[in-house]
């Protein structure tokens, strides 16, 4: 949730943080701002709405010179405005500030600065910020963001400039993402490293609580005890280009089309052949531990959460350890009961996700052992948990998550198989059978993205239709809730996923030739009674897409259009399955025309609760 970037060094600051915004836009885009040091004094541009804007802005009035700060928020505080835009500006106009979070107690702190003469200018929690740096600015701007920060309740991570003090830019972190890029004669802050990765592949991740003091030349880290803090520098895994389209018209489908060789990566080293175990070195649990596992809570949000579902159908199914899923946010309601032997595992692509990392608190703070299943390496979750197993995506630009999700599942499979082939929970055939199924999920990937025009041929029957369920049973039902998820959050048709056996229960009053039903009904141990559900809606005259395996003579007399996908054993089925989905959900959206990478209201990392 909002995107920070900030350059000190030679070059132009608002071009470096412009660039750096553009990558970082997924993080939220209802207005953008960026301040510059120009001959002593601060400069700003702010817009409304998209980074286009703000390039348009800057083109008319360009901004000359360094250090610099930009910003592209998610409101939280106060409307889209220019007013409420970042950078904000202290009353005397010395001092900037860009954050991402949220300042809890910025009302007292408001009260208690406006009875000291400070004016404030927008409805931002943000503002306050710079209004105390001012108060405690004496010369010496770290020292001043320092006892600001100490004021300050909630989340957020900042970079802060000042006319007074030109050669310096200042960050600092508690719950927000920062990381800092170190160049040759000039470095850089932002929210991640995909912002800054076409400048530098050095990165120092900072920490809660620390702070950095950045010249052209020099980072010193501390906390705020002021004590040095010595940090390795971390060198970005992956090339430039990984934060590019290449060639492809939205990030959404360069990543659906990614997924074969993410799926490579992912198993690279942890599933080598069917008869060799499972080697998952993050996991950090010896064969004791997972032998004596008497529960495993799945908890995450959204797309994680479905893959959450899976892990939890697959836990008890193959390594017979009772297990539950949770949304994040709701788990916190309900004050879960933790039992010895409780091992919560943690999905999240970010690894920020704001309820994600309260709920692992909360359960970590019951006695919970955590291990997170992540994407974005020594993010903070991953730094609060006891093991990770990193899913190996490559970085996810598009909102709607596509190559995380089918990695999450697998990865989250792997670790199934791994605790069933410990606790010698399934019979050695059965354990074979699906790492086979698994070794051969890249492949069917490729088969299933080399099919696109089929989906997208579906797609044209259907985009013009305002209402859709999506139905699944078992371990599909994930399948069918990302299915949908997938559908309305980039197209914003209504999209319903539902269990099929709820069907009868009410939802299927909504049946009508309106209303388009995707069934997945691929092999497996529910399969009739998916051709029976499917029946039911075309007998009361709904439309339906079958998704069902190449082999099926039978489904395609039922259905009205099939999404065809290559056999494999249910409990993988998930893998391939999404696939096509995400394909039709990504086809009907780009034909009605909105905007995939960005959808309204929606922002990638959400960093509130
Ligand atoms: C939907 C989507 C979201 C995220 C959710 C959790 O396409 O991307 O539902 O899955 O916000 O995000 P992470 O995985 O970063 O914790």
């Amino acid at each position: 949730m909002c995107g920070i970037v900030g350059y000190i060094g030679p070059r132009s600051a608002a071009e470096i943080c412009l660039a750096g915004l553009k990558r970082l836009e997924y993080r939220g885009y209802d207005s953008a701002g960026v301040a510059v040091i120009s001959d002593g004094e601060l400069d700003v541009r702010k817009v409304v709405g998209k980074l286009a804007n703000l390039e348009e802005a800057l083109q008319a009035e360009p901004l000359v010179g360094a250090p610099g700060i930009g910003h592209t928020r998610w409101a939280t505080h106060g409307k889209p405005s220019v007013v409420n835009s970042h950078p904000h500006l202290s009353t005397n106009g010395r001092i900037a500030v860009v954050h991402n979070g949220i300042i809890e107690n910025y009302g007292e702190l408001r009260e208690q600065l406006t009875g000291e003469g400070h004016k404030f200018v927008s409805q931002t929690d943000t503002e306050v910020m710079a209004h105390l740096v001012q108060k405690y600015y004496e010369g010496d701007l770290r020292e001043a963001v320092r006892r600001a920060v100490l004021d300050l309740e909630g989340a957020f991570a900042f970079g802060v400039i000042c006319a007074d003090s030109p050669d310096e830019l200042v960050a600092v972190r508690r719950f927000s993402p920062l990381v800092i890029g170190l160049g040759e004669g000039e470095n850089y802050i932002a929210s991640d490293m995909g912002a800054i990765r076409p400048e530098t592949d050095k990165v120092y991740v900072i920490g809660d609580d620390e702070l950095a003091l950045i010249t052209r030349d020099d980072v010193e880290l501390t906390d705020l005890a002021l004590d040095p803090i010595e940090r390795e520098v971390f060198v970005i895994p992956w090339p430039a280009a990984a934060a590019q389209k290449g060639g492809h018209k939205h990030f959404m489908h360069k990543e659906i089309h990614e997924q074969a060789d993410a799926m490579h990566a992912c198993l690279a080293g942890r599933l080598s052949a069917p008869d060799q175990p499972i080697v998952l070195e993050g996991l950090a649990m010896s064969e004791r531990e997972i032998k004596d596992l008497r529960k495993v809570v799945f908890t995450a949000c959204g797309t994680a959460y479905h893959a959450g579902m899976v892990g939890r159908f697959v836990m008890e199914n193959l390594a017979q350890v009772p297990a539950e899923v949770d949304l994040a946010a709701e788990l916190r309601a309900r004050d879960p009961v933790v039992l010895d032997g409780t091992l919560a595992v943690v999905i999240s692509q970010s690894g920020e996700t704001a309820d994600t990392l309260v709920a692992l608190r909360d359960l970590k703070a019951k006695g919970a052992k955590v291990v997170s299943v992540l994407n974005v390496v020594d993010s903070s979750i991953a730094r609060e948990s006891d093991g990770v197993v990193y899913i190996q995506a490559g970085p996810e630009i598009g909102v709607a998550s596509t190559k995380a999700y089918t990695l999450q599942v697998l990865t989250t499979e792997l670790i199934a198989l791994r605790f069933a082939e410990v606790r010698q929970a399934a019979e050695p055939a059965v354990l074979r059978s699906l790492k086979e199924a698994l070794l051969d999920v890249p492949q069917q990937a490729q088969e299933l993205l080399d099919r696109e025009d089929d989906v997208r041929a579906v797609a044209q029957a259907y985009c013009q239709m305002a209402n859709s369920l999506f139905l699944g049973r078992g371990v599909n039902l994930a399948s069918a809730m990302e299915g949908a998820l997938k559908l309305k959050e980039i197209s914003y048709v209504h999209a319903e996923g539902y269990s099929a056996g709820e069907m009868k229960h009410g939802p299927i009053a909504l049946v009508d030739p309106n209303l388009f039903t995707v069934a997945i009904a691929v092999a497996g141990e529910v399969y009739e009674k998916m051709i029976g559900n499917i029946q039911e809606i075309k007998a009361r005259s709904g439309p339906v897409i079958g998704v069902a395996n190449d082999n099926d003579t039978v489904i395609g007399n039922e259905c009205d259009h099939m999404i065809w996908v290559p056999p494999c054993a249910e409990l993988v089925s998930p893998i391939t399955v999404a696939i096509p989905l995400q394909l039709l959900a990504y086809h009907i959206a780009d034909m009605r025309g909105e905007d995939i990478d960005q959808p309204r209201n929606l922002a990638k990392t959400v960093t509130v609760e």
